[in-house]
């Protein structure tokens, strides 16, 4: 029987496997110019170190880092939950006819053994986790001693902004379940777009909903046993093909060596919040 976790885990494979057809359309996600695409691989050539080395890029979506990532010469393999992103991904990669390992996994339960990887990146990810403190762990998890954590990340919008536009669509969201329940055979495809409400439900209660700012994921990396974090601004408008209204930034960090990943007690800011997440699925 699926438990509460596994039903989150679906309505947030959906809610992707949804926006994958137009993923690659939006600004900030997409690649638009080659000006833009030379900015990233400087950026990513500069973040990651002299190739080849064993990446893994967690939550990869359409394969923004992967393929830049592949294009520089290292060894990648690409996990993420949707299998339309992964689809997506997959086919830009034969036909840039480049070597990649994709695989449909989810990034707080990675299916490989200990310290596999030299470097791991997300883009735009931790903030979509119902458990980031697991994903860091994870990440820890398959990375060697001394290798390297790349988060890069932004602050779209405040947690609370974010609950309360989904308070008030907490009604419509039961209207349109029922009404999705009805269309399911004969419009499927608008009956996906009216599901996909249920996930804005999910999405005003994850920890890092609307992004975590720049000090917050820090403090947050810090507490849960990543060393030497950095964070640097990305706010060059090339990199997102125009001004970016809101911060947009680079965290890096190293995995210790081993005496030192231990199972400590968690610190008080390991957490998000300070208290346990409790997801309510009602809508
Ligand atoms: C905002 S998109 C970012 C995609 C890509 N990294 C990029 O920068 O374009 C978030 C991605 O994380 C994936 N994702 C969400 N939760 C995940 C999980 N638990 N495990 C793996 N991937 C996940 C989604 O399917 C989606 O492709």
């Amino acid at each position: 029987m699926r438990n509460k976790s596994d039903r989150i885990t679906e309505v947030i494979r959906d809610h992707w496997d949804w926006r994958a057809s137009t993923f690659d359309d939006e600004t900030g996600h997409g690649l638009f110019s080659d000006e833009q695409r030379q900015a990233w691989l400087d950026l990513l050539a500069r973040l990651a170190g002299r190739a080849p080395r064993r990446v893994l890029d967690v939550g990869c979506g359409t394969g923004f880092l992967t393929l830049m990532l592949a294009e520089l010469g290292h060894v990648v393999t690409a996990i993420d939950l949707s299998p339309q992103m992964i689809d997506r991904a997959r086919r830009k990669a034969e036909q840039a006819s480049l070597q990649i390992d994709f695989r449909t996994g989810d990034a707080v339960a990675i299916d490989c053994a200990d310290k596999t990887y030299e470097l791991v990146v997300a883009r735009h990810l931790i903030w979509t986790l119902p458990d980031p403190q697991r994903g860091v762990a994870e990440w820890l998890r398959v990375l060697r001693p001394g290798g390297r954590l790349i988060l890069i990340e932004g602050k779209w919008a405040d947690n609370e902004a974010v609950a309360r536009s989904y308070r008030h669509s907490r009604l419509i969201a039961r209207f349109t379940d029922a009404a999705a329940a009805v269309l399911l055979r004969s419009d499927a495809a608008l009956a996906r777009t009216l599901l996909n409400r249920r996930y804005y439900g999910v999405e005003a209660q994850l920890p890092f909903s609307g992004g975590p700012t720049a000090n917050r994921l820090a403090t947050f990396l810090e507490a849960n046993h990543v060393q030497d974090v950095v964070v640097e601004p990305l706010m060059d408008p090339i990199l997102w093909a125009g001004e970016s209204e809101f911060p947009r930034y680079a965290a890096t960090g190293t995995r210790p060596p081993d005496p030192l990943l231990v199972d400590t007690a968690p610190d008080s800011r390991a957490s998000t919040t300070g208290k346990s997440h409790v997801y309510d699925f009602s809508a």
